[in-house]
């Protein structure tokens, strides 16, 4: 006799598990908005830190607001001392999004006023050290990785040139902004700022649901984005993409290997769950692509095979058919080499976009009365009851 179930979805297909007032997505359409505003309106004009407060409070900042909210995450830049040596402690070859989870989760143990997940005032200042220290851990994981020191954050520089500094500079007054990377990298943290259920939000939601902290729910949720079939497609089309160029197969070879699911190889970073026609977000990115390799008067070969994979892919049946198209992941790498960082640097960047998304979404269901600890049912297909074998005796 199964008992409790109800149905079996998996991956969750058909399956809601919250209401949300954060993020609307119409796939068939390719529409995205945040809090009812259009994707491509906020990728042009707003600021990342104003995307940030509306998705968590709700609604646009008025100046003041704005002021404060910035303010607010300037001044909790700074790391505990204390936990520098953790960096020390991971080998310098560590995955920055594996430093990345612990470090995030190691927070929590610094602000145990996070532990109560019902009081306003302590929601809103962990809120606002995540914001502020959340770029200072992946810079400092970057930094590790190439064996050079850290930097302190310099808050006299907004938060994206704060950023950037912390993973370019050896010296504070080395660095020299550079307006069109500032916009560029702004825009693509605009553009992963939230998703509404995926699969690292989902994550935060149900590590959330046990009231657990805040810190260990995004740690979690890092944790989720890792995996080369969400946040970390990004790392993973740089490496199809440099394998490609280096195996000189060719992308005719490679679109016929992915076609017949040989070794079960994948056209990364095109697909999606939910849309099912261009994802808005990839037009965006792959305009700002354009815009960052020309004012850098970079050439990159791998933005031809890119181009040519998508055109190869888009004018085939197999795709078509299948309704495949290119996702956001498909040409932030080829932005985010031009800046100059490392392939493993890609997803923590992802997850520095993403951070107001799923503090948004975890304070949304931490204030929802319908909401409970999440606990999905299962199909149960194992053995029947049978007795423990009779003369058996390891004790
Ligand atoms: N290359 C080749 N075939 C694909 C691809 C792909 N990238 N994506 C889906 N398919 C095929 C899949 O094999 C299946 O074929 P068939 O019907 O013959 O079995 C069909 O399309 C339906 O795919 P699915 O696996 O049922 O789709 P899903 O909704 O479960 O998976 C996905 C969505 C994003 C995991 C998948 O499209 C994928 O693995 N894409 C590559 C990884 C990637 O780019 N991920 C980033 C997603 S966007 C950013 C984010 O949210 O993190």
């Amino acid at each position: 006799k199964q008992t409790g179930y109800t149905g079996l979805d998996y991956g969750f297909v058909n399956t809601a598990s919250t209401r949300s007032e954060i993020t609307y997505i119409d796939g068939d359409e390719g529409i995205l908005r945040y809090r009812g505003y259009p994707i491509e309106q906020l990728a042009e004009k707003s600021t990342f830190l104003e995307v940030a407060y509306l998705l968590i409070n709700g609604e646009l900042p008025n100046e003041s607001e704005y002021g404060q909210f910035t303010n607010d995450i300037r001044r909790h830049t700074l790391l505990r001392e204390g936990l520098k040596p953790l960096f020390q402690a991971l080998p310098d070859s560590a995955h920055p999004m594996s430093v990345l989870s612990s470090a995030v989760a190691a927070l929590a143990t610094y602000y145990e006023d996070s532990l109560d997940v019902h009081d306003p005032e302590a929601v809103e200042i962990n809120t606002i050290r995540l914001l502020a220290k959340l770029p200072v851990l992946a810079a400092y994981a970057h930094k590790k990785s190439i064996g050079q020191a850290f930097m302190y954050p310099d808050n006299s520089l907004g938060f994206v040139d704060n950023f950037l500094m912390l993973n370019f500079a050896t010296y504070a007054e080395e660095y020299e902004p550079n307006p069109v990377l500032s916009r560029a990298l702004e825009r693509l943290l605009i553009l992963h700022a939230d998703h509404e259920q995926n699969a690292s939000t989902s994550t935060v939601r149900l590590v959330g649901s046990t009231e657990a902290n805040i810190y260990a729910s995004v740690s979690a949720g890092i944790s989720a984005l890792y995996g080369p079939l969400h946040g970390g497609a990004n790392e993973a089309v740089l490496n199809m993409l440099s394998e490609i160029k280096e195996s000189g197969e060719g992308v005719g070879r490679f679109v016929e290997r992915v076609k017949n699911k040989e070794d079960g190889v994948k056209l990364m970073g095109f697909g999606h769950r939910v849309y099912k026609s261009y994802d808005p977000r990839a037009k965006l990115v792959k305009e700002s692509a354009d815009e960052v390799l020309a004012s850098l008067g970079v050439h990159d070969p791998l933005l031809e095979i890119a181009m040519e994979l998508e055109q190869h892919a888009l004018n085939d049946s197999y795709f078509q058919d299948r309704r495949l198209y290119p996702n956001v992941d498909f040409y932030t790498g080829i932005i985010y080499k031009a800046m100059g960082f490392p392939t493993r640097m890609f997803t923590p960047l992802f997850a520095i976009g993403r951070l107001p998304g799923w503090l948004a979404q975890w304070r949304e269901q931490n204030q929802d009365s319908k909401s409970k600890i999440g606990r999905p049912q299962q199909l149960y297909l194992g053995a029947t009851e049978r007795d423990y074998p009779a003369g058996r005796d390891f004790s």
